[in-house]
């Protein structure tokens, strides 16, 4: 388990400060829970999307649903009706992602696992919007440059959550692809506080420590990155807005 001492040297916001205090992950899902009991209304077709994920052994990483209503306000507030999604799953963040759209919206989303798409495409069946969904079933590079080789109108949202090592791509293709005044959201950019560690071995961590360089430079966006907790660990998002 993950244990995390919120108490640092140096400037400290004096509500943490107070007193030293240790938080575990059995405390962040029960924080979880409890925000999504008061703040996200029983959903039969989300909940189906993830039970029929569960069923066909498809892995717990898809976003927790109070992240997945997260992006879907993301989605409202930048009024989108085409959105690109870098990592399919069961497609559980593309149904609350597909919740912003108006009934003319698109959503294309990418994935490599052959069983994990049609995981997903039944679960857009069931929840009766694949008619909005365009599952591209491939490598995201193959597919991202496919997509700009087609000349598809640009995307208003994009959301970055497939394999990490690639992130530094992904980021590339999507502000490529993406309107200005358009979003960038990528999942996982803190992955347990791993992310400050320069000798990582692991694929994963160095890929969004090339995504942060990336950013660094980066002049054509206005980004920021923060850090989470809840049912699925300690991790993060980062939210970049194309420079209009
Ligand atoms: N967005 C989903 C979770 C995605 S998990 C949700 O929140 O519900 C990451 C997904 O990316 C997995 O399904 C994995 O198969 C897929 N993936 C991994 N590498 C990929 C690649 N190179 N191209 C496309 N998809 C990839
Ligand atoms: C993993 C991938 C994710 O997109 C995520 O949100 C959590 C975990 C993973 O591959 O372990
Ligand atoms: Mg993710």
């Amino acid at each position: 388990m993950t244990w995390c001492i919120a108490v640092q040297s140096g400037r400290v916001n004096p509500a943490v400060q107070k007193k030293e205090f240790i938080m575990t992950q059995e405390q962040w899902t029960a924080v979880d829970h409890y925000l999504q009991d008061h703040l996200i209304a029983p959903d039969p077709i989300l909940e189906a999307a993830l039970q029929a994920s569960v069923e066909a052994g498809l892995p717990a990483i898809n976003v927790a649903p109070n992240q997945g209503k997260l992006l879907m306000l993301l989605a409202q507030l930048t009024g989108a009706t085409r959105i690109l999604e870098i990592g399919t799953l069961g497609g559980y963040s593309t149904l609350w992602l597909a919740r912003a759209l108006p009934a003319d919206g698109k959503i294309v989303t990418l994935e490599l696992d052959p069983h994990h798409a049609q995981v997903a495409q039944a679960n857009f069946e069931r929840a009766g919007v694949a008619h909005q969904m365009d599952l591209r079933l491939g490598s995201a590079l193959d597919s991202l440059a496919q997509i700009a080789q087609e000349g598809q109108p640009p995307f208003d949202v994009v959301f970055i959550d497939a394999d990490k090592a690639n992130m530094p791509d992904y980021f590339k293709w999507s502000l490529q692809l993406t309107h200005p005044a358009g979003l960038i959201i990528m999942d996982n950019v803190v992955r347990s506080g791993n992310v400050i560690d320069a000798n990582s071995e692991d694929v994963n961590v160095q890929g969004v420590r090339r995504l942060m360089t990336l950013l660094t430079s980066e002049s054509r966006v206005t980004v920021t990155a923060v850090q989470t907790v809840g049912s699925k660990g300690y991790d993060g998002f980062a939210l970049a807005r194309v420079n209009p």
